[in-house]
């Protein structure tokens, strides 16, 4: 018989490790694993939980989802939110839909976000006028939601719905809570209930007239509504209604913490921004109209992207839950334990990426290659539910970082944006940038 995985001392009645993990949970982490080598066992709330660390445990991780390890059921308080949909399903529900979670991601889709991101970021940038302070995690709070509708639910409702839709949404997904039961009579879960029905009530004509007048659209939503399920079936109205949501939560707080993160880690690293901007000197002068050649082009953006993902990822754990025992190393974890993998440490080991506390983006140059490897960057997770709108999310950062470096002269005014954990992500503190317009 193999051992448990064996578990780091100094848990308390009822709240385990809790305290320890919210006061500094890659702190607690890391101790943790360099007392005990990983897989190492931890206790949330009295229930076990075997934490992994790096590539091969990933391996383990992400070629188990759906098998001995459970996506659903270790999300499962997001439910009160979303209702079933996707990962929250079993998983030959998930199979069933998945058709229809890729669609809206097709490449010929692809290209027409491109456009629409184009758009919004330069609606934005001349909002911004010639010079001024911003607070930036805000502003890319707000950009990020006006380019999600306007991609995800078409121009009139961006125009029309957007900030109130924006504000039922921020009202849901502020209850989200792992530990209580999720209906339990707390003003924030009374809040959350009004206004998922007031959201309902706003989505529901709005499938119901693209339904009814199908060749007048053609966007991300269109495509979710009559894309066919594998049974040959379409969502219904209800489902549909979830997985707006769904996309809404997975691709907001991630995409605006990320995109934060690039643009402060780009101004704190002069001599890497200076290589980015000429690069988009060449790429896309004033006046280019950009489409797939220039985002694939932008190859100095893409790699200060890969560095922001693994120095500062936005989803520093994932969770699973272990439906069967799991063999890993030299241990079983048993059934019934929840499975966290490590991210945030992984990425900060010397084993595994070289001076791993440096920001050194060019390591994921073609000639280096640091990312080269299954599950070494998993800040997009990996394996069947890998993130889904990982594209989308690369080309949005992409026009948002190109535009902005190419318009205009940037200054970090706050000295040192720590990571703050927010409900869908962990993103940066709050951080002031001076702007101001380069003349011609
Ligand atoms: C920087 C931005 C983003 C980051 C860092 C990110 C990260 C992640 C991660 C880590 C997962 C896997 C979760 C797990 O295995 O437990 C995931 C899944 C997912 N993401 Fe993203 N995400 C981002 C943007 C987006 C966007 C823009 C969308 C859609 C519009 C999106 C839709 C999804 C969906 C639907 C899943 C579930 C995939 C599945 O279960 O098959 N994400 N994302």
């Amino acid at each position: 018989m193999r051992a448990e995985p064996p578990m780091v001392k100094g848990a308390v009645p009822i709240f385990g490790h809790m305290l320890k993990m919210r006061k500094d949970q890659p702190g607690f982490l890391r101790q943790a694993y360099d007392a005990h080598g990983a897989p190492f066992g931890i206790n949330m709330m009295g229930r076990p939980c075997a934490v992994l660390v790096g590539p091969d445990q990933a391996k383990v991780f992400f070629t188990q989802t759906d098998k001995a390890l459970r996506m659903d059921k270790a999300y499962k308080f997001l439910e009160a939110m979303f209702g079933k949909m996707g990962f929250l399903q079993e998983p030959e529900a998930y199979q069933n839909e998945r058709p229809v979670q890729l669609a809206p991601f097709r490449r010929e889709k692809m290209l027409s976000y491109i456009e629409i991101m184009q758009e919004e970021v330069e609606l934005w940038l001349e909002r911004l006028g010639k010079e001024g302070k911003m607070d930036l995690v805000d502003e890319m709070r707000q950009l990020t939601q006006v380019i999600a509708a306007h991609c995800l639910m078409g121009r009139e409702f961006r125009q029309k719905m957007g900030r109130n839709f924006w504000d039922l949404f921020m009202a849901m997904s502020n209850a989200l809570d792992p530990f209580f039961p999720p209906h339990w009579p707390l003003p924030k879960f009374i809040r959350r209930d009004i206004a998922k029905k007031k959201m309902v009530k706003i989505l529901e004509p709005l499938i119901e007239e693209r339904r009814a007048n199908p060749d007048n659209y053609d966007d991300f939503l269109q495509e979710l509504l009559m894309t066919k399920m594998k049974d040959g079936r379409q969502l219904t109205t209800d489902l549909a209604i979830n997985w707006v949501i769904g996309f809404m939560f997975a691709g907001h707080e991630t995409t605006f913490s990320h995109s934060s993160w690039l643009l402060i880690q780009l101004l704190q690293n002069p001599w890497y921004l200076e290589k980015v901007r000429e690069e988009i000197q060449k790429v896309i002068p004033t006046g280019t109209k950009m489409g797939i050649e220039h985002i694939t082009n932008l190859h100095h953006i893409q790699w200060a992207i890969d560095e922001s993902e693994r120095m500062r990822p936005v989803a520093p754990n994932l969770f699973r839950y272990a439906q069967e025992p799991l063999e890993i190393g030299d241990y079983t974890i048993p059934e019934g334990w929840w499975v966290l993998l490590d991210t945030l440490n992984a990425h900060h080991m010397d084993h595994i990426f070289h001076g791993a506390q440096k920001y050194d983006p060019l390591r994921f140059n073609e000639e280096r290659d640091e990312g080269k490897g299954r599950f070494k960057l998993t800040g997009f997770g990996g394996g069947i539910h890998t993130c889904t709108g990982k594209n989308f999310a690369h080309y949005e950062m992409k026009v948002i970082a190109g535009l902005l470096c190419r318009d205009f002269e940037l200054e970090l005014l706050t000295p040192d944006p720590h990571p703050v954990q927010g409900k869908g992500a962990s993103g940066p503190s709050q951080t002031f940038i001076r702007y101001r317009r380069k003349t011609a």
